[in-house]
């Protein structure tokens, strides 16, 4: 067995042609970089954005063992009963506890035990439970019960990734962002050793604005008056992190970022 153990973030899928393109290309990526666990952040792989239940199927069969959500997780109604149902599909652990769904999962691969969680920012988002609280209280949670722990912060202000991972520097394996559609480029280990990057990018067409076709981005905006929001086809690329653990320590040794061909 190998001394490693390799996480791979796949950044937000926009709309269901990159979903299709991801999901045929997941795995040879898993390969490539000798992934034991790849996390997709699925909240807008749904036509129109959201997410619908065909598509968390597809990429949870396609090699995804675990999607995160956002602020659009809810845009389908449909997603209330299945994230109930389905514990590898995340929703933010800081939405109100009625919600339906959870904000973490831990999942086990081999011998290694992996606690997944998700959180949204509260920074031109919605006012959400303090993320900071919101992780604390998943680790208290969860304490004894995993080996190695990742969390998909989903959150729009770089200031507040930032200061959110160097509050869990040292208590978890790794923080990587979502959200911004941008792939930031400051990989690196905090100083007392978690891998981060502030967002790891999108799942779409790099010839766009975020994944929607630049002319109407540019219309609504010149505008200001309703525009349909068309997903970009055409040749798609999704921003990754990879994020190297030692399976004795459990510790991160290494993270970084790159964009994939699809
Ligand atoms: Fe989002």
């Amino acid at each position: 067995m190998k001394d490693t153990f390799t996480v791979v973030a796949f950044g937000d899928v926009v709309g269901p042609y990159a979903t299709e393109k991801l999901c045929r290309k997941l795995r040879s990526i898993k390969d490539k970089y000798s992934a034991d666990l790849a996390i997709v952040n699925a909240e807008n792989a749904a036509k129109g954005n959201g997410l619908d239940v065909p598509s968390a199927d597809a990429l949870l069969n396609a090699g995804a063992d675990v999607l995160t959500g956002g602020n659009h997780i809810w845009k389908r109604h449909e997603i209330q009963d299945y994230l109930e149902e389905a514990p590898y599909v995340l929703r933010p652990a800081n939405y109100p506890d009625s919600c339906p769904g959870r904000g973490s999962v831990i999942v086990e691969c081999g011998r290694v035990r992996v606690l997944v969680m998700n959180i949204l920012g509260t920074v031109y988002l919605d006012p959400l439970q303090s993320p900071f609280d919101a992780a604390d209280r998943m680790l208290r949670e969860n304490r004894g019960n995993y080996d190695i722990s990742v969390l998909d912060f989903h959150a729009e202000a770089t200031a507040e990734k930032i200061a959110l991972a160097n509050w869990l520097d040292g208590r978890v394996g790794a923080v990587f962002g979502t959200h911004t559609h941008v792939r930031t480029a400051d990989a690196r280990l905090l100083p007392k050793g978690t891998a981060y990057i502030t967002d790891i990018g999108m799942t779409g067409r790099p010839d766009s604005v975020l994944g929607v076709d630049t002319g109407a981005i540019i219309f609504h905006m010149r505008t200001h008056m309703p525009t349909k929001f068309n997903v970009s086809d055409g040749e798609t690329e999704t921003g990754i992190a990879v994020i190297t653990f030692d399976r004795k320590t459990k510790k991160a040794i290494s993270i970084t970022s790159a964009d994939e061909r699809i």
